[in-house]
C-alpha cells in the first residue's frame, strides 16, 4: 500500500483524530480560528490568496476555503506525510487549494510560492517550532511576500513565563485541566496520534522522511507577545498587536 492507495476512510479517521488531539492542547481552538476568520471578513472581505504557513494537514486552510468561497489557499509545510493528509483533506476544493512543500527555516522558501501573491498569511500552532532568530528572519520575509495592506495572523502558544509566577501557574493549570478532560474521553495525545499514523503502511516512507527532516527541531517556548509584535514592526509591518488572548494562547497580527 502507498499513501495514495490508503483507504479514504482511514485518512478521514486520522484527520478527525488530529483535530480532537489539537483541540485538547489548544483550549478554544475553534474560537481562535473563528476570530481570525471574522477579522479577515471585516477587514479583507475580498480576500484572494491566503498562505497558511505550517499548515499541517490543512485544518485552518479548510476553514478559510469554506468561509471565503472566492479565495485560494496555499497550504505550506515541510512535513511530507502531513501534506499527503492535507491533499486528501482539501481534495474537494480543486484549483482553490495548493499544497506547497517548503522549509520555513530555508531563507529561499518564498521561491516555492512561484507566481502566487498572498494578500493574507496565517499560521496556527506552528511558529513555536522555530528558534527565535529564525522567527525574526521569517517575519522579515513575510513582509516581502505580502504587498501593502497585506495581513498576517499568528495563533500560537507564547508560553514564556517564569516557573512559579502567577501567569505560569494559571496557564499551565488550564492546559493540564483541558488535556485531562480530553484524554479521559479517549482523545489521543500527541504521541498517541503519531503512533496511530505510523501504523498506516502506506505512510512509512513519508513519515521516515519527516523524522529525518525534523530530527533536530526542538520546540521554542521562549518567545513573548512583545517579541512577536516588535519583530513584525521592525520587519516593516505598520500596525501590529494582539487580537486575542486566552491564558498563554495568543493571536498576534501585523498589517503590512
Ligand atoms: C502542531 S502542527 C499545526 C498544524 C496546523 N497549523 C494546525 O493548526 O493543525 C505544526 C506544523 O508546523 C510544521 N512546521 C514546523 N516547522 C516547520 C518548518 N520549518 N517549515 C515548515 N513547516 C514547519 C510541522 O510540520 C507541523 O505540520
Amino acid at each position: 500500500m502507498t499513501a495514495s492507495t490508503t483507504p479514504p476512510q482511514l485518512l478521514d479517521t486520522l484527520i478527525e483524530s488530529w483535530e480532537r488531539q489539537q483541540d485538547a492542547y489548544v483550549n478554544h481552538r475553534a474560537e481562535r480560528f473563528g476570530i481570525i476568520l471574522d477579522a479577515l471578513g471585516y477587514a479583507r472581505p475580498e480576500l484572494r490568496t491566503v498562505l497558511d504557513i505550517g499548515g499541517g494537514l490543512g485544518s485552518f486552510s479548510k476553514l478559510i476555503l469554506e468561509r471565503f468561497p472566492r479565495s485560494k489557499v496555499l497550504t505550506l509545510d515541510y512535513d511530507p506525510a502531513m501534506l499527503e493528509l492535507a491533499r486528501h483533506n482539501l481534495r474537494d476544493y480543486g484549483d482553490r487549494s495548493a499544497i506547497i512543500e517548503a522549509n520555513l527555516l530555508d531563507p529561499a522558501w518564498p521561491d516555492a510560492l512561484g507566481d502566487e501573491k498572498p494578500d493574507a498569511i496565517v499560521s496556527s500552532t506552528a511558529l513555536h517550532w522555530l528558534p527565535t532568530g529564525k522567527l525574526i528572519a521569517l517575519y522579515k520575509r513575510l513582509a516581502t511576500v505580502l504587498g501593502q495592506g497585506g495581513v498576517f495572523f499568528n495563533a500560537d502558544h507564547l508560553s514564556h513565563s517564569a516557573p512559579g509566577s502567577f501567569f505560569h501557574t494559571v496557564s499551565t493549570a488550564d492546559d493540564t485541566r483541558q488535556q485531562q478532560l480530553a484524554f479521559a474521553e479517549e482523545v489521543p495525545n500527541w504521541d498517541g496520534w503519531w503512533e496511530q499514523f505510523r501504523a498506516v503502511d502506506g505512510f512509512v516512507d513519508l513519515i521516515a522522511e519527516r523524522d529525518r527532516r525534523f530530527s533536530d527541531a526542538p520546540e521554542n517556548l521562549e518567545t513573548t507577545p512583545t517579541l512577536h509584535t516588535e519583530a513584525l514592526h521592525v520587519a516593516g509591518f505598520t500596525e501590529t498587536g494582539t487580537l486575542w488572548q486566552y491564558f498563554d494562547d495568543h493571536i498576534i497580527y501585523g498589517i503590512r
